[in-house]
């Protein structure tokens, strides 16, 4: 594992000579944000030694990296969901990667369905804690060096940037929720009693990504911030028949609101 890390960053550092401290997944709804970075260099998924490769719709993945808000950044376009059929290993393979390459914070976005009755679809809620409800453990074998056997979770996503991000959706004018965001594997949405369920354990928002990703990154020393863009509802009296043009549509709609608080909080950051 760790052979196959450092073979991948020699392959990237030789690629580039940009050595950004911050990188972002473009998950759904930062995609456009890709559109915004300047001074790029990209380098495809498929050219990199040992990295997955992308199964959705003809996208192939690539790495960008380049300038957002005036701070040199790493993003990932596309990333690897385990109901796509990838491990564990393979889901957190970038994260383990950027720590390599030394990325200090991270920045993730995703799209979910609202099990917080308060909520509304096109809502933007920052994530101040997870649930993981994944079948298998990102950490699960032998522990790599980059932290501990049993990593503190108790500020997975960084109340600094949780801070900085309210302050600055005050000064833009732009309403966000915060709220916990539950993690589980998906590809189906949820069953009005699986929603209720996620409720009562204590979930504001349920999605199918994120939580692997942020696991590790903590394992690392990464810290995260996150935003979901609540799509649907999972909510009693609220729940319609859901599809994924309609959370990408959705997603979609909010989009410029939230790559305007991210590309503020990275140039803060
Ligand atoms: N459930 C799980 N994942 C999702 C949802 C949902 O309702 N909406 C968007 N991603």
């Amino acid at each position: 594992m760790l052979e196959k890390i450092c073979e991948t960053v020699a392959y990237i550092m030789k690629a580039t000579e940009r050595r950004p401290e911050t990188a972002i997944i473009l998950g759904t709804g930062l995609g456009r944000l890709a559109d915004e970075i300047e001074e790029r260099q990209e380098i495809a998924y498929k050219d990199i030694p040992h990295f997955p490769v992308s199964t959705v719709e003809g996208h192939s993945g690539k790495l960008i990296f380049g300038k957002l808000g005036g701070k040199e950044i790493m993003a990932m376009q596309g990333r690897f969901h385990f109901y796509e059929g990838y491990s564990m290993k393979d889901v957190t393979y970038p994260v383990r990667v950027m720590r390599e390459l030394g990325i200090k914070t991270l920045f993730v976005s995703n799209a979910s369905g609202g099990t917080n009755p308060d909520f509304e679809i096109g809502d933007l809620m920052i994530i101040t804690d997870h649930i993981n409800l994944f079948p298998e453990h990102p950490l699960r074998g032998r522990n790599i060096d980059y932290g501990p056997r049993f990593p503190d979770m108790s500020e997975a996503y960084s109340k600094k940037l949780i801070a900085q991000a309210k302050e600055i959706a005050a000064e833009l004018g732009i309403t966000v929720r915060e709220g916990v965001y539950l993690g589980t594997q998906g590809p189906t949405f949820e069953t009005p009693s699986e929603y209720r369920m996620f409720r009562r354990l204590g979930a504001d928002a349920v999605g199918m990504s994120t939580v692997p990703e942020v696991i590790v990154a903590n394992h690392c020393g990464i810290k995260v911030f996150g935003i979901s863009i609540v799509t649907d509802l999972g909510v009693d009296g609220k729940i319609v028949e859901v599809t994924h043009q309609e959370v990408q549509k959705a997603a979609d709609a909010a989009q410029p609101k939230m790559t305007a608080i991210m590309r503020e909080l990275i140039r803060r950051s």
